[in-house]
């Protein structure tokens, strides 16, 4: 999508007030949030500066603000020191340690309530024994965990300790995490002998030895919490087990109170190019995003039960599940499994059993649960909701709808939140009491956020729904401080198009003639596969580094629930093109990336068409893949005969 100007056919009139009950108890209201936007478009750095002090507990306060001297490398509360897992956990033991912190559900319905104390007491413990093997301070450790409460542990002790972590997910391949363990040069990694997602093994330590079998040298220990029972092998030199490793520990551990920019983790994202991006947060300012979103947009409150589906590995689960609801010291619902196990209807039970109130997952999954029918969540009450949220992908209207009625019983606002790992915390959403919600639009920016459509020439766009790229005009608190190792990147990739002040998403966007947002979807060779980033590049990667493929391209095509679909054509230097070898490919494709990118449909072909200075025509492919018309210009195509062997490849 690189067009000047991108057209969208999608019109939506309706429209929906916050509910009356929900308005009484907001947090925030029509008042608070206009006198919000107006402090911060006075004062953009005095209005975050206000919220840091007021929302986060200081080791040291700190005197400047905002400090833009070095741009794009910007710096928020520099001389401020904090600990995050201080204002996630200590902060509450007074007035909420008994409260309950996480209710956890393991993928076999097993349920634990731990409260504050207790959660406390394991980070300790937990911080204590990666003390006891040496990893303190700027440490890299990776965790590659089940989506359990030890995740979270394991988290909050290495922002304890000052560590910083990296969690990947677990349904990454071994190739794909030794590539993250390098690039980051871990010294640890924390994982589980396995778990159980839909009943089925997932082998975490198998994936583990296998990244580390050859290469991974700065891996010195490997902790193992058992949590499947499967066998593993162990590492004598290298690999303890979790309950060893706290064995004895202390619950008490001093916090490393380290400055507002101190890395407080590494989270790999997909870019443009085969290899992913190490998007670093800071400790000071992400905090105080996770903080000030989950009152701003999910209105959590001290008596609300706030889930967020998303896993740990993901950003969402990091602001949403880790940091964000702990911060405020709420209390939440951990789960290990899957919507669809053992029923289709295990959210909606869940929402029920543990009364959740606050309930926030991907249209991927509202997509998928759709299609079952509307018996499955008739058979519970969900009465306890009283807010609902996406995030990940753009929402159609159609299942937002269904969200609306059959989940909320039209007594819930949905708040639909535009954001990315890049931005730290949500950035385009609704404030639930105050903004009427429209189907398909994450609405309007945040307070103190400076979301702007641009042209191609960095001029505002104006008319309602004409489409440009969409930009952050000013630096945020929460933003990526940079791509770990790699600063070039950092500033080509994000600043590269308007100046060192404009942060460049990488999504179109285009406002309605009420300045609504809506999000039309990636400019960049990223797709998004149920929610989840996913460069062509990296697929294209592990196609060619199949024996029998000599070039490949990837693009995407829609897909009815998972947003997008990914259909690869194969240019083969051996083997015989059809349905035996397209079959290896997607599992190998799997094998090399991990599940969520294994195609969907593999085209074989002579050539690929490309421009004559060599170029592949991308947009020429998309449009063969989702079975179009071609309407491009294709004079200046090296070879027009390979359209049609491409199209037919698709019959
Ligand atoms: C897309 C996930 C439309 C977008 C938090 C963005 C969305 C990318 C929405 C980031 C939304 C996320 N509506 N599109 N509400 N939320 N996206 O880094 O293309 O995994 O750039 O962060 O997902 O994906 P990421």
């Amino acid at each position: 999508m690189a067009d000047a100007s991108i057209e969208s056919v999608l019109k939506e009139d309706r429209k929906f007030d916050p509910p009356g009950h929900f308005k009484a108890r907001a947090l925030v209201d029509d008042a608070r949030l206009s006198s919000m936007h107006e402090r911060a478009g006075k004062d953009h750095a005095g209005f975050w500066a206000d919220l840091a002090r007021r929302e986060i507990d200081w080791h040291r306060p700190f005197d400047t603000a905002l400090d833009d001297s070095d741009a794009p490398f910007f710096k928020w509360f520099a001389d401020g020191e904090l600990n995050v897992a201080y204002n996630c956990l200590d902060r509450h033991l007074e007035d909420r340690g008994d409260k309950t912190a996480i209710i956890f559900e393991g993928d076999d319905g097993a349920v634990e309530h731990i409260s504050y104390r207790e959660l406390h007491a394991r980070v300790c413990m937990f911080a204590n024994a990666l003390k006891a093997r040496d990893i303190g301070l700027s440490d890299r450790v990776v965790i590659y965990m089940p989506n359990t409460p030890q995740a979270v542990v394991a988290m909050l002790a290495c922002a304890r300790i000052g560590a910083i972590h990296s969690v990947v997910f677990g349904g990454f391949s071994a190739p794909s995490l030794k590539d993250r363990i390098e690039d980051a040069q871990a010294r640890a990694v924390i994982t589980a002998d396995g778990n159980y997602r839909g009943g089925k093994l997932i082998p975490l330590k198998d994936t583990v030895d296998k990244a580390l079998a050859d290469g991974c040298e700065s891996i010195e220990t490997v902790i193992v919490l058992k949590r499947a029972g499967n066998d593993v092998s162990m590492d004598d030199g290298r690999d303890v087990w979790w309950d060893k490793a706290i064995d004895g520990q202390p619950a008490e551990c001093e916090p490393e109170w380290v400055e507002a920019e101190h890395p407080l983790f590494i989270l790999y994202t997909s870019g443009s190019t085969g290899k992913p991006k190490g998007i670093q947060h800071s400790t000071g300012g992400y905090l105080l995003g996770a903080i000030v979103t989950c009152k701003w947009v999910f209105d959590l409150q001290d008596d609300d039960v706030f889930w967020c589906t998303a896993d740990v590995g993901w950003i969402t689960g990091h602001s949403y599940i880790t940091y964000g609801p702990t911060a405020l010291g709420a209390t939440q619902v951990v789960f290990e499994g899957v919507p669809t196990y053992p029923e289709g209807d295990r959210f909606w039970k869940m929402v029920d059993d543990h009364k959740v109130s606050i309930f926030y997952t991907a249209p991927t999954a509202i997509r998928a649960l759709m299609k079952l029918g509307n018996e499955l969540p008739q058979k519970h009450e969900l009465d306890s909701l009283r807010l609902l949220g996406t995030v990940g992908e753009p929402i159609n209207p159609e299942a937002w709808m269904w969200y609306h009625r059959v989940i909320g019983h039209e007594q819930c606002p949905i708040v639909d939140t535009w954001w990315q790992t890049e931005t730290g915390a949500q950035m385009i959403a609704p404030v639930p009491g105050v903004t009427p919600t429209k189907p398909g639009s994450c609405t309007h920016a945040l307070p103190g956020i400076s979301a702007e459509i641009l042209d191609e020439e960095g001029r505002p766009v104006t008319a309602a729904d004409k489409g440009g790229n969409l930009v952050i005009s000013r630096p945020w608190p929460h933003m990526l401080r940079t791509i770990w190792g790699d600063p070039d990147r950092y500033k080509s990739t994000y600043f590269g198009k308007y100046g060192n002040q404009v942060y460049v998403v990488g999504d179109a966007a285009e406002r309605d003639e009420e300045g609504y947002f809506r999000i039309l979807g990636r400019t960049d060779d990223v797709v998004n596969i149920s929610g989840h980033r996913l460069g062509t590049m990296e697929v294209e990667s592990a196609l060619v580094a199949h024996e029998a493929v000599a070039e490949a391209a990837v693009v995407s095509r829609p897909h009815e629930v998972k947003g997008e679909a990914i259909v690869a054509f194969a240019i083969l230097k051996s083997g015989e093109p059809g349905e035996a070898l397209a079959g290896e490919l997607r599992n190998w494709v799997s094998e090399q990336l991990g599940a969520i990118a294994k195609p969907e449909e593999i085209r074989f072909a002579d050539g690929l068409p490309k421009t004559r200075s060599g170029k592949i025509m991308r947009r020429l492919l998309r449009a063969i893949a989702r079975g179009e018309q071609i309407t491009q210009d294709t004079s200046t195509l090296e070879n027009p005969q390979i359209i049609e062997q491409l199209q037919r490849a698709g019959r």
